[in-house]
């Protein structure tokens, strides 16, 4: 099976927008008639809700934790996501494999390299094309999250190092990752994903004004 749409991941810290706006990206894709799938991890599939309500209310320990994360992806990849973008179907995803580098890796301590490997081996080495990383100031984005789960009581710390590690995985990967403070009203952060869909050439450039002559 081999991709044949875009791929595009959503990432940041909790409370920081990513959820509404890669609704609103899936919503406004499929206005353009785009087929668009939207989905999440953990979750995604029915195998991935029952492991993200596991993942969600059950304290393990980060090597277990970190098996049950990569599962479900390794579920997620291989029943959702490549069976649509091998049908021409564009994929939005809220999180995946730098959320996993992010929390378990920086978050909790675990190798980063070891993870790199086994993000590989749980994704068949489907990587997005597209990350969008929506980054804020922890105090700020926690102070918007209600009904806090089991990531979202973690201490401060831990998610300054989650906003940190992802700022690293962002610089490194300058040509995947566009960085949007998610601190600026919707409507801005909304053009700014267009602009770098029409930068990336995802979408064509319509000319409202005709095509300039040779
Ligand atoms: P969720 O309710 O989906 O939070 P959010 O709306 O912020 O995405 O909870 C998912 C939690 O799982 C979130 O705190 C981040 C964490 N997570 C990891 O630690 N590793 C991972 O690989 C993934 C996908 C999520």
């Amino acid at each position: 099976m081999k991709p044949n749409a875009p791929f595009i991941t959503f990432e940041g810290i909790e409370g920081a927008g990513k959820t509404t706006l890669s609704r609103w990206l899936a919503d406004w894709l499929s206005a353009q008639h785009i087929p668009t799938r939207l989905t999440c991890e953990p979750g995604g599939s029915e195998l991935g809700n029952a492991l993200r309500q596991l993942l969600l209310h059950n304290p393990t320990d980060p090597l277990t934790e970190l098996f049950l994360f990569l599962a479900d992806r390794s579920h997620h990849v291989r029943t959702v996501i490549l069976p649509a973008l091998t049908q021409g179907i564009w994929v939005i995803s809220d999180r995946y494999t730098d959320s996993t580098l992010a929390y378990q890796g920086y978050g909790r301590g675990l190798d980063i390299e070891t993870l790199r490997h086994l993000n590989a081996l749980a994704t068949d080495h489907l990587n997005p094309d597209l990350t969008f990383l929506i980054d804020m100031p922890v105090e700020q984005a926690l102070a918007r999250t209600t009904q806090p789960n089991r990531f979202e009581q973690e201490a401060l710390a831990f998610h300054q190092r989650v906003r940190d590690g992802y700022l690293q995985l962002a610089e490194s990967e300058p040509h995947r990752f566009v960085i949007l403070n998610g601190n600026q009203p919707l409507e801005s952060l909304q053009q700014q994903i267009q602009h770098a869909l029409h930068a990336k050439g995802f979408l064509s450039n319509p000319h409202p004004l005709g095509v300039p002559c040779p």
